[in-house]
């Protein structure tokens, strides 16, 4: 259980690697006992028969093509900061993907997109454990898959060969990810998400007053843009002029 982190060999990174699995956030909710509760263990795979996306979604995860990868550690209580948990993997994706694709952006609350079309997305879960919570959270990036699977999507999507016109190595990009999401977590383990604020806010696709549809998983609300919050959350002004802050939520 994560109490105090001073350095990254408080916090080993172990690597735990499917050549198929159904859905690596899947397996670790189901093994999280069997997982060390200090360390940052990273679960991937080349493929996946049941990648799982936000909101019930399927993720399309081929062989081969993709980063699959879920984020597993344990915390001793679980506060309202948890929503930064995705976001910062968000910013940390972000800064490793800005090395290869400039163009790189976030779509809040988490997804990485390119040009508007879907890049990566990123599952949060928690699962309470016997001496406090276990967090998991997952990242698909796509890379290499090529554009007749991404036309089966039903959304727009893209990947990184289908940008770029040449392929990536995913491994060298999953290695890269996983130690800069430590490196991140560990700092906001000390000082919070107050020093990802600004990069987080600068990654955004969304500009002051852009008309935005968000649903709260209740209910479609439609407001301006006016701007992102300390703790990450965005606050809409409504067309009756009220302004509303929202935790989560998916922007249509
Ligand atoms: C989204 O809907 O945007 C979230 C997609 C998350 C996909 C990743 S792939 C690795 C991990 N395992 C899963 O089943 N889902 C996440």
């Amino acid at each position: 259980m994560i109490d105090k982190i001073n350095s990254e060999k408080d916090f080993p990174l172990i690597k735990i690697h499917f050549p198929l699995i159904h859905s690596t956030n899947s397996w670790a909710k189901e093994h999280i006992q069997e997982l060390n509760p200090l360390a940052f263990t990273a679960i991937s795979a080349d493929e996946q028969s049941g990648g799982r996306g936000r909101f019930q979604r399927q993720w399309v995860s081929p062989k081969g093509c993709n980063i699959y990868v879920s984020y597993v550690f344990f915390l001793k209580n679980l506060g309202e900061e948890i929503g930064n948990i995705p976001q910062l993997l968000a910013v940390a994706a972000y800064e490793t993907l800005q090395k290869v694709i400039p163009q790189v952006k976030i779509k809040w609350p988490n997804d990485l997109v390119v040009h508007e079309k879907k890049l990566g997305g990123i599952l949060c879960e928690v699962v309470k454990t016997a001496q406090g919570w276990g967090v998991i959270v997952g990242i698909g990036i796509n890379i290499n898959m090529p554009l007749e699977i991404l036309k089966t999507i039903d959304r727009p999507a893209t990947s990184l060969m289908v940008e770029l016109g040449q392929s990536i190595p995913i491994k060298e990009m999953e290695e890269e990810l996983s130690h800069h999401f430590r490196k991140i977590l560990i700092q906001f383990f000390k000082e919070g998400f107050t020093p990802f604020l600004k990069t987080f806010k600068n990654s955004l696709i969304h500009k002051k007053d852009d008309l935005m549809k968000l649903s709260d998983f209740t209910q479609v609300h439609e407001g301006h843009f006016q701007r992102i919050n300390a703790d990450g959350s965005l606050t809409l002004k409504l067309h009756d002029g009220v302004l509303k802050r929202f935790v989560s939520g998916e922007l249509l």
